[in-house]
C-alpha cells in the first residue's frame, strides 16, 4: 500500500508546494517510488517548481474525468526514474475534483507499486484542500512562525481529526507533523517571530523539520529544481533532515539558532 501524505496548511503562501516538491524528491532520492499530486486546480504551481511544466499534456482532472489514463498523465521526473508528477489543470475549477475520482487515482497509484503519494494541498479549507487531506495517512502541516499561520493551521488540525476517511471510519487518526518553514532565528530571538516551542505548544504537534528562511528557495524554483537538490543550501539540507525523520531516522535540528559571528567572518562579511 502506498502511504498517502498530505502537505497542508490552512493559510496560503507558507511553503506547501516548495515542501511537496522537496519531500517527494528527497524520498525518491532514497529509492522510494513516489508520486506527487498538485491539488491546486486552477493555479498549477507544482510542475513549475519540479521543472516539468513544458511536459504537461494531461493532468489530474483529465484522469478523474477519464480523458486520459493515469499512465499518460504521470510525468516522469528528469532527475529520478522513480519520481512522478501529476499536474493540476489550469483551466478547470475545483469542482472538477470528486471524492470518488481522487480515491480511484490513489488506489491505482497504490496498485502501480508506489510507496508514497504526496498531495500538495491548495490554501484554505475549501473543496480542494478537503480532498487533498481526505484519504491521507499522514499530514505535514506547514506553518510559518507567526500568529496568523498558526491560527489557520489549528483549523486544519480540526479537519484532520474529523473530516477525513480515517476519522470517519475511526480507523486511527491521521498522524500530523509540524514543519516550520521560513524560520529566521534572528527574528525569533528579537521576538518578532514565534519560537519552535511556542508553535509546538499551541498546535500540540511534534516537529518533523524546521526550514530556514533562505533566498535559495526562490532561486531553486526559478530553475525548476526542488531546493533539496541544492546540497549547499541550508534550506535544502533542512529538507533532507525532514525526509530522514519521516523515514524514522533521528536527526538533531540544525540552523535554528543565531550563529554568533567570529572575528574573521565579521571582518569579511561572511
Ligand atoms: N524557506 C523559505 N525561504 C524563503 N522563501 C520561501 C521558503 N519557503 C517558501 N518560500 C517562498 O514562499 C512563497 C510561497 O511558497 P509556496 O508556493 O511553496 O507556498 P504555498 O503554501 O504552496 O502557497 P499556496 O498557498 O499559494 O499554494 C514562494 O515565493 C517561495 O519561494
Ligand atoms: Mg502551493
Amino acid at each position: 500500500m502506498a502511504e498517502i501524505i498530505v502537505i497542508t496548511s490552512g493559510k496560503g503562501g507558507v511553503g506547501k508546494t516548495t515542501t511537496s516538491a522537496s519531500i517527494a524528491t528527497g524520498l525518491a532520492r532514497r529509492g522510494k517510488k513516489v508520486a506527487v499530486i498538485d491539488f491546486d486546480v486552477g493555479l498549477r504551481n507544482l510542475d513549475l517548481i519540479m521543472g516539468c511544466e513544458r511536459r504537461v499534456v494531461y493532468d489530474f482532472v483529465n484522469v478523474i474525468h477519464g480523458e486520459a489514463t493515469l499512465k499518460q498523465a504521470l510525468i516522469k521526473d528528469k532527475r529520478f526514474d522513480n519520481l512522478y508528477v501529476l499536474a493540476a489543470s489550469q483551466t478547470r475549477d475545483k469542482d472538477a475534483l470528486s471524492k470518488e475520482g481522487v480515491e480511484k487515482v490513489l488506489k491505482d497509484l497504490s496498485a502501480e507499486g508506489f510507496d508514497y503519494v504526496i498531495c500538495d494541498s491548495p490554501a484554505g479549507i475549501e473543496k480542494g484542500a478537503f480532498l487533498a487531506m481526505y484519504y491521507a495517512d499522514k499530514a505535514i502541516v506547514v506553518v510559518n512562525p507567526e500568529v496568523s499561520s498558526v491560527r489557520d493551521s489549528d483549523r486544519v488540525l480540526g479537519l484532520l481529526a474529523s473530516k477525513t476517511h480515517r476519522a470517519e471510519r475511526s480507523d486511527g487518526e491521521v498522524a500530523a507533523h509540524l514543519l516550520l518553514t521560513r524560520y529566521s532565528p534572528v527574528r525569533v530571538e528579537s521576538g518578532e517571530m514565534l519560537s519552535i516551542n511556542d508553535v509546538e505548544e499551541v498546535l500540540g504537534l511534534k516537529t518533523i523539520g524546521v526550514i530556514p528562511e533562505s533566498g535559495d528557495v526562490l532561486n531553486a524554483s526559478n530553475k525548476g529544481e526542488p531546493v533539496i537538490m541544492d546540497g549547499e543550501s541550508i534550506a535544502g539540507q533542512a529538507y533532507d533532515d525532514a525526509v530522514a525523520r519521516l523515514l524514522g531516522e533521528e536527526r538533531p535540528l540544525r540552523f535554528t539558532t543565531v550563529e554568533k559571528k567570529g572575528f574573521f567572518s565579521k571582518l569579511f562579511g561572511g
